[in-house]
């Protein structure tokens, strides 16, 4: 028998591996196309800026006389939450200078509502900023927003805060938090406390961010205007715009000598269809890893191509967040969808798929109430689009049913990253 040759050493092949990142900063490289990176210089977006601190220059030139509730909509990776990060935290700095004894302290808080879910949990975790140690449990929200609202005044306090991805806020939830925010100014609380007569809604500034520009139309008559008419709309980008977009991340992240125009041309008018720089910028990321891959000193338009199926139309962390519940049951329709090689699910099919692959994983399945809530969550958040149909056969009506298809996410893709939580579930004691 003969042993097989091995003509490297592992330590030859570490040393061999060259990369098209740059690699000379702890700042750059593969870090500057992560979601968690925050650019420095913000692209086209001069306007939208311009319009934030117009409708917010009261917070500068009067802080405590005036509040300001504004809302800001536009469609997936537009610089929503980017320029509001900005804009925050440029502002803190602003602030920050000059103060003299006695002024206002400058707050801003952002809270991504997909990550918390409940005003409970953004009250709770805007209080636990402002006292440490706050209690995580034992407060109604009621409590909380008195609380938070004697705050500002005895900490004399001038907050933005900033509810990203509202949509993501159960709705039944979000209109009455949204009505509570926008009336802190009417609450009686500090006259009852304090017999101050100060107007307190010139201490809470409000900065609502949704995908949906019917989200408006969804909040009853008067917490639609208790938020005010400020409307700042965002634009998917254009060609020339991702194109930028991407020069600007491809300079700091990539080696000069590993990209061409053309390359970053090819992935701006793959992105232009939705104007969505994130998807721009995470198909850059994922063909520079291919270049990686493939031992290749220069990203190629192949690369760009084969990079296209690897990018999804939705944010990973969207799947990443979900309960492991959640997720079985995406993967069951996912399961569905592709073994049936059908364009949609009934819920009844997927109910009992969900309940095969629970007894995969050896898990417990939740009761059916449960399992119709958390489908509606899914079709919240975008992953799955969920429908009631009549159904008809010979011409007779068969009653409703209600459907279930994947719009924007391959099957494949899905099955591919859920997979492994059945084996994972396994491992895990009874849920
Ligand atoms: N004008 C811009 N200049 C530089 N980078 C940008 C710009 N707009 C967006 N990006 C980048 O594109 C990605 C998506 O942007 P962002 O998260 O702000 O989108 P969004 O509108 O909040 O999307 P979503 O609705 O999905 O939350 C991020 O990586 C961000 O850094
Ligand atoms: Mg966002």
């Amino acid at each position: 028998m003969t042993t097989p040759s091995k003509d490297y050493t592992f330590s030859e092949l570490f040393g061999s591996q060259q990369t098209v990142f740059r690699e000379e900063d702890v700042n750059q490289g593969e870090k500057v196309f992560t979601s968690s990176y925050t650019p420095h210089s913000i692209w086209h977006r001069e306007e939208e800026m311009k319009a934030l601190v117009s409708y917010f220059k009261s917070i500068i030139t009067s802080p405590t006389t005036s509040s300001k509730k504004v809302i800001l909509y536009g469609p997936v990776g537009t610089g929503k939450t980017v320029i509001s990060h900005a804009f925050g935290n440029e502002l803190t700095h602003y602030l920050a200078r000059d103060r003299n004894h006695g002024d206002p302290r400058f707050r801003y808080f952002h809270i991504n509502c997909r990550k918390t879910k409940t005003p409970h949990l953004i009250l709770t975790t805007v209080l636990r900023y402002l006292v440490s140690g706050f209690p995580l449990r034992g407060f109604s929200v009621d409590e909380l927003l008195r609380m938070f609202t004697l705050l500002l005044y005895e900490q004399n306090l001038v907050v933005l805060l900033v509810l990203d991805e509202i949509d993501y806020l159960i709705p039944e939830e979000r209109t009455d938090f949204l009505y509570s925010l926008s009336r802190l100014e009417e609450s009686p609380i500090l006259r009852e406390e304090y017999g101050v007569k100060e107007r307190l809604e010139s201490r809470f500034n409000l900065l609502t961010i949704t995908r949906d520009k019917n989200f408006r139309y969804y909040l009853d008559s008067s917490t639609a205007s208790s938020l005010g008419r400020s409307y700042i709309t965002f634009a998917p980008y254009t060609r020339y715009q991702l194109f930028d977009i991407l020069a600007s991340r491809a300079e700091l992240g990539l080696r000069e000598e590993c990209y061409t125009d053309e390359i970053l041309d090819t992935i701006a008018s793959l992105a232009e269809e939705k104007g969505d720089a994130r998807f721009a910028v995470e198909l850059l990321w994922k063909s520079a890893k291919l270049a990686d891959q493939e031992g290749e000193n220069k990203i190629t338009i192949e690369m760009v191509r084969k990079a296209v199926v690897d990018v999804l139309p939705v944010e990973r962390s969207l799947i990443d967040d979900l309960n492991s519940h959640q997720k079985l049951i995406l993967l069951s329709i996912a399961r569905l969808l592709s073994i049936r090689e059908q364009s949609c699910v009934t819920t009844p099919q997927v109910k009992e798929e969900y309940e095969t692959i629970c007894e995969e994983a050896n898990v417990r399945p939740r009761r059916q109430t449960q399992v119709w809530a958390y489908l509606r969550d899914l079709n919240r958040l975008g992953l799955i689009q969920q429908q009631v149909e009549n159904r008809h056969s010979n011409g007779k009506s068969m009653g409703r049913i209600s459907t279930i298809r994947i719009q924007d996410i391959p099957t494949k893709e899905i099955i591919s990253s859920l997979n492994p939580l059945l084996a994972e579930q396994n491992l895990q004691p009874q849920a």
